[in-house]
């Protein structure tokens, strides 16, 4: 148990734009609940970064290339999120898989969105995948990380149509706006859990 008046401590991993990174912060903003304490990056040009600068929240790059190898990269980002007490981690578009060492040490505290409803369609270009295989309906999917490829257990869901005449962008900028709704309430909800 928690005490209620400490916000829960998020951690969050990016990788690009960082939409979904927004969408927590305004989240964030309006609820003492929740506080994104550290932005992590495994690229150091990604806009995610941009949008913490001025906030007071630090956005740290760990670079894998820079690092010798998986085991030294994951343990700059657990630094990262250890020196800042993260409670729960928050992949908003981190596109690197986690080593099962690493999942281990935040056991039940990892969450991913993915832009499709899994376990259809896990790995990259979701949406493409989508389209590929001509189903009617796809969405987003809220996950806990455990050691296989976005196939821990599901938390929310939310579905869109797939239109005739979607391309991958269309059906990336529709999945996108649930995925902006989906993985903030993910977040309340085990703020909740958690109290
Ligand atoms: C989002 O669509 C997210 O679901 C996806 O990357 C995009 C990041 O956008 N993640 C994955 O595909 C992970 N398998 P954002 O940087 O604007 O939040």
């Amino acid at each position: 148990m928690r005490d209620e008046r400490v916000p829960l401590r998020l951690g969050v991993l990016v990788s690009g734009r960082g939409s979904n990174l927004q969408a927590i912060l305004d989240m964030a903003a309006k609820n003492p609940g929740a506080s994104v304490v550290v932005v992590v990056s495994d690229r150091p040009g990604a806009f995610a970064l941009k949008r913490v600068e001025g906030l007071g929240i630090p956005g740290v790059v760990a670079e894998r290339g820079i690092f010798r190898n998986t085991d030294d990269f994951e343990a700059a980002i657990c630094e990262a999120l250890e020196k800042y007490r993260v409670d729960l981690v928050v992949l908003a578009g981190f596109m690197r898989i986690l080593s099962p060492g690493f999942v281990r040490r935040f056991p039940r505290r990892i969450l991913n969105i993915h832009p499709a409803l899994l376990p259809s369609f896990p790995g990259l270009h979701a949406q493409r995948q989508a389209l590929e295989h001509g189903v009617k309906i796809s969405g987003c999917t809220v996950h806990f990380v455990d050691e296989t490829l976005d196939g821990g257990p599901i938390i929310a869901q939310a579905a869109v149509p797939v239109l005739s005449n979607d391309t991958e962008e269309t059906l990336s900028a529709r999945i996108l706006r649930e995925e902006h709704r989906l993985l903030p309430e993910t977040i309340l909800e085990f703020v909740k859990q958690s109290r």
